[in-house]
């Protein structure tokens, strides 16, 4: 009977692409308070606090005013051909990477939503109070320019749904320029809602509050969980109507503009290269390629034969590595087009996201993907899909022998991923070391988790936070998510096998291992009810939702008194299995 089962767990595991590699990261190397966070999960390990403090970023060389903060388009307007034509009427644009475009003013009052303090004085080096500031608003909204700005819209074209759709481009996103920081960081500042480009296409280039917030609160809870990331600085409302129909049944309703203004060190995408190598632009395609590795991956030498070889093996790992961190923490991206996908391998373009609940690899965030053709479990494939892309747009720039060495890295790019995922799945287990059953242990879980729908951060977490006196007397008293698991009726058996694997690893202890797997196992993620309660105030401008989910999300992994209160860590409350997620954005 045992046989049967491991058999049998070993073909889920191959069907819905589980277990992976390397030396997991859980701090972003760059962060500065990283220890302390995890003094803090420490210290809270039997009992609930508050975090006093989020912040320990250095502050002393922050700037206390905008008189000085400039941005630079110079790198990029040198770099590349620019489309000179004027005016943000759509169009269709050749040989160039960018468009001259100008956002456009949201009108009515404006008003600062939130901001993300790590953002402001960690990556753009300025002083908290500066964001209140009148001049702020403007330049965070596009109403004014920042100095030194050039605002361009990037020509890019991609994948959708399985198809080649040719030109799509920014439509409602303004690249502002580059700054660079005191830690010698070039960053790119890009507003998203402020206005029509070339690239807009039918849209009619807003964002709206609702998809907005969750952006913004998204990309920076992904940050705190060690996930790499597009980053999100501000969120500023306005009163200007925009028409949406929220879930495409036919309901217009009058929703209110915002921008965002977000960061990341690239927004070159798949789709970057796609459109230079589909118009036949090879010039181009070598000087993108160029830029970007020169800019990008610097370890690569620009005089060195294999260059573009070593560029597409590179972005082939990081991709893998970076659907099996989504994995980690039940991520599902829900639109992963190519023009969607960082050649970074850092996410971006938050949409119709949304965080797992119960365990479900068949869990789709966009209602509308009938076909569930982004559901979680499928993303692996698709990121090969969407690399199988890359390598059409980079065929031309290949010699023959290097098309065919590229195939074989393309052929890895799974054992890549599934190496990656035994990794993290093993050391959310708390595994140590490496043992012939540990693929056992991780998928007979998984699938227990399934059969029993039990929640995934939350089965994970308490996991992390049970005595192995505990499992051993299955008392889950307070632990809903450890109880629905363990009403599976072969619950007993993975726990012995479990709690022997964990017996066998000397010198840990148990506090040890508790420690090791609540660093790992956030406590809290961005779940859509939580999202939601908190747009829906917001879209009644009480954005203190917004900001305590910021709070609180910016340490996932520390038990705190305000979420506990707020039912964040407990079962979910029955109107969020209604809710569905909002697509249009
Ligand atoms: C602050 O700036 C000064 C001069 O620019 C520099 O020497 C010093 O290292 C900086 N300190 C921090 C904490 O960045
Ligand atoms: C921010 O605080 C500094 C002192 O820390 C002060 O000099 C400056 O005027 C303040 N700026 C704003 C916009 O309030
Ligand atoms: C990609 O990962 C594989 C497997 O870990 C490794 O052998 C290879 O060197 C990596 N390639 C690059 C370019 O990092
Ligand atoms: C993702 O790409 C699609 C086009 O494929 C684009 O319409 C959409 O805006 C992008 N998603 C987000 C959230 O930016
Ligand atoms: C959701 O999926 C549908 C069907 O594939 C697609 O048309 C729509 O664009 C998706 N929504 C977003 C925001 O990408
Ligand atoms: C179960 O665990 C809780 C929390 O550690 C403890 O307070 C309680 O006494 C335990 N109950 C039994 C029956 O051991």
């Amino acid at each position: 009977m045992w046989c049967t089962y491991k058999v049998l767990v070993f073909t889920l595991v191959a069907a819905s692409h589980l277990p992976p590699v390397y030396v997991l990261e859980f701090c972003p190397s760059a962060e500065p308070d990283c220890h302390s966070r995890e003094d803090a999960a420490s210290a809270s390990q039997s009992s609930t606090h508050s975090v006093k403090s989020r912040w320990s970023v250095k502050s002393s060389n922050v700037t206390h005013n905008l008189d000085h903060f400039k941005v630079s388009c110079k790198k990029l307007i040198d770099a590349f051909p620019v489309d000179e034509v004027d005016g943000n009427f759509v169009r269709t644009v050749k040989n160039c990477i960018f468009s001259k475009s100008t956002p456009t003013a949201l009108t009515g009052p404006l008003r600062l939503a939130v901001v993300s303090k790590d953002v402001i004085e960690g990556i753009l080096d300025l002083d908290i109070n500066v964001s209140q500031s009148e001049d702020f608003l403007l330049y965070a909204s596009g109403s004014r320019l920042l100095p030194g700005s050039v605002p361009l819209a990037h020509r890019y074209g991609g994948h959708q749904f399985g198809y080649w759709a040719g030109q799509l481009g920014d439509g409602r996103a303004h690249l502002l320029g580059q700054y660079l920081n005191r830690r010698g960081e070039l960053w790119e500042l890009q507003l998203k809602g402020s206005g029509k480009t070339p690239y807009s296409r039918s849209g009619d280039g807003r964002a709206v509050i609702r998809s907005s917030v969750r952006e913004f609160l998204c990309s920076e809870a992904m940050y705190f969980l060690g996930i790499p990331t597009s980053r999100a600085a501000s969120l500023i409302v306005s009163d200007e109507p925009v028409l949406r129909d929220q879930f495409y049944n036919g309901n217009v309703k009058k929703e209110r503009g915002a921008v965002v203004l977000r960061l990341a060190k690239s927004w070159f995408r798949i789709g970057s290269l796609e459109i230079l190598s589909e118009s036949g632009e090879l010039d181009l395609l070598r000087n993108l390629l160029n830029f970007i590795i020169k800019e990008h991956f610097s370890f690569i030498r620009l005089d060195d034969p294999e260059k573009y070889l070593v560029f597409y093996s590179t972005v082939v790992n990081e991709t893998a590595h970076l659907i099996a961190q989504w994995m980690s923490v039940g991520f599902a991206h829900g639109v992963c087009n190519t023009d969607n996908f960082s050649l970074l391998s850092i996410t971006i373009d938050y949409g119709p996201f949304g965080f797992m609940e119960s365990y479900d690899p068949n869990f789709v965030p966009n209602t509308s993907d009938d076909e569930g053709r982004y559901r979680i479990g499928a993303q692996a494939e698709v990121g090969l899909f969407n690399l199988e892309k890359l390598l059409v747009a980079l065929s031309p720039v290949l010699t023959q022998e290097q098309k065919k060495q590229a195939k074989l890295v393309l052929k890895d790019y799974r054992k890549v991923y599934q190496m990656r995922i035994h990794q993290i799945f093993k050391a959310k287990l708390g595994l140590v070391g490496e043992e012939e059953d540990d693929n056992v242990i991780i998928a007979f879980m998984l699938k227990m988790m399934e059969d029993t729908h039990s929640d995934f951060t939350m089965t994970f977490r308490e996991l992390s936070e049970v005595s192995a006196n505990q499992l051993h007397n299955r008392n889950f008293t307070q632990m809903w998510a450890l109880e629905d698991l363990s009403s599976h009726k072969l619950f007993s058996d993975w726990l012995n096998m479990y709690m022997l694997r964990l017996s066998r690893q000397q010198s840990d202890s148990d506090l040890d291992r508790q420690h090791r797997m609540k660093r790992i196992n956030p406590r809290y993620i961005l779940r859509n009810w939580m999202a939601e309660s908190a747009t829906r105030k917001a879209e009644k401008n009480d954005f203190s939702e917004v900001e305590l989910l910021l709070n609180i999300l910016s340490s996932p992994f520390v038990t705190q008194a305000t979420a506990e209160k707020m039912g964040f860590a407990a079962r979910p409350p029955r109107w969020a299995r209604s809710l569905k997620v909002s697509c249009s954005s």
